[in-house]
């Protein structure tokens, strides 16, 4: 029968792959070899990051850009140039790539986790409020997925509280708040170009700001504490050497030649992906903000809701990938749930001893983090949004397809 799921043997809704990622050609190829050719294979001898490190700055409205190894280490220096102290408490939310909150623990201050707004999957600014004490110094909000977090809000609490703002934006290069671009809306934005990422040259990362002692902190920090026009054996700050090489420049800037056309694909894709799904029951695509005039579609997020949609999220998955949808459950753990937290297992990083000797991430709960991890969140990769209005309607159809058959999978649960 045609119209059997094809988890039951029936033909699969699709059979193409989608696009796929990394994105490369001619001219990837021309730029590196001019970059081996040129014998600067160092960011202090050539212009490919330096360069790079303009435009990116330039296209996020940033006064300055400061590459650098990942978005990790991007993450611990702009801490350090915001002058985190030991103790100092960073609030961070639980549905994040580890980073977020490891940077906080290598940069020898504490984590607090603040929970998320179920529709947006982002930090909820009245979380923020709530848990700022006398020794909150920093937080660090996280677009998912390149949704802007609610910056007016988060900067207006900020403000008031005078907390550092570091935008996370590991997940939303291009994306726009209120028409102007993430990462410069903060005091610092860190961005990471590890190879899922929609601006990728394998590894690599880079702060913004738009501050410009900030930026020399973090120019200083990332060259072994060096100042610009001291010598090279000089060294006025702790530091080390996070330069990126001339080769993951020469990437990046051919690269990003593409990059605002594919935000653009992405964008348009994962608007009329949304539209669509929504019009199923028990399908909640992450909600887009008025404020949000540019998704940046890292991940197109959505939450199923079991007992509306008639199956528990783990069934539509298998039944989508039989029918040729690639998908994910997403985060499945809440950070402060890792065995990294509950241990507390910081390796030198101690400082919390002293200042918060009650320190105990197993009392921890987010519960809106919790239903997205343990039941509801569902991931669709962003290389699949670079495809066409076809591909949209493919994934749409097997969702549902999958829907009207719900009664011959297993029941809903919860
Ligand atoms: C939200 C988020 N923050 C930080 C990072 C860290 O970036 P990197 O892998 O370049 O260290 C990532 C990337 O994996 C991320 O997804």
């Amino acid at each position: 029968m045609a119209d059997q799921l094809a988890i039951q043997g029936g033909a699969p809704v699709r059979t193409k792959p989608f696009a796929g990622w990394p994105v490369f050609g001619e001219s990837d190829q021309q730029a590196l070899i001019a970059a081996l050719q040129s014998g600067n294979w160092g960011k202090l001898q050539g212009d490919q990051v330096r360069t790079f490190e303009k435009r990116f700055a330039e296209y996020h409205e940033a006064r300055h850009g400061v590459a650098i190894v990942n978005g990790t280490v991007g993450l611990r220096l702009a801490l350090l140039a915001a002058g985190i102290q030991a103790g100092d408490e960073v609030l961070v939310p639980p549905y994040t790539f580890l980073a977020t909150a490891s940077a906080v623990i290598e940069a020898n201050a504490v984590p607090v986790f603040v929970d998320l707004e179920l529709d947006t999957f982002n930090i909820d600014p009245k979380g923020i409020e709530a848990a700022i004490t006398p020794r909150t110094r920093a937080v660090i909000p996280v677009h998912l997925g390149g949704l802007p977090c609610n910056m007016e809000a988060i900067m207006a609490i900020a403000r008031r509280h005078k907390l550092t703002v570091i935008e996370d934006a590991c997940h939303a290069h291009g994306a726009a708040y209120q028409g102007h671009r993430v990462g410069s809306l903060g005091d610092l934005g860190v961005f990471s170009f590890q190879s899922s990422k929609n601006l990728c040259s394998g590894e690599g990362g880079i702060i913004l700001t738009n501050d410009d002692e900030l930026a020399a902190r973090c120019w200083s920090m990332h060259n072994c504490g060096r100042v610009p026009g001291g010598a090279w054996y000089e060294h006025h700050v702790i530091g080390g050497n996070y330069r990126l090489s001339e080769f993951q420049g020469a990437v990046l800037n051919s690269q990003f030649d593409r990059f605002d056309q594919q935000a653009d694909t992405r964008d348009r894709n994962g608007k009329y992906l949304a539209g669509r799904l929504a019009k199923l029951p028990g399908i909640y695509p992450q909600v887009r903000t008025a404020d949000c005039t540019r998704h940046g579609y890292h991940l197109f997020s959505l939450r199923v809701v079991a007992d509306e949609f008639g199956m528990p999220r783990e069934v539509l998955l298998d039944a989508l990938k039989a029918e040729g949808i690639p998908t994910s459950p997403g985060y499945l753990i809440p950070l402060y749930r890792q065995r990294l937290f509950e241990n507390l297992a910081f390796g030198p990083y101690t400082s919390y001893r002293a200042s918060q000797p009650n320190l105990d991430y197993r009392k921890v709960t987010c519960p809106n983090c919790e239903t997205i991890s343990y039941s509801q969140g569902v991931w669709l990769e962003q290389r699949i949004f670079l495809g066409t209005r076809e591909d949209m309607d493919d994934i749409a159809a097997a969702f549902e397809k999958v829907h009207a058959h719900r009664d011959q999978l297993a029941p809903a649960a919860g």
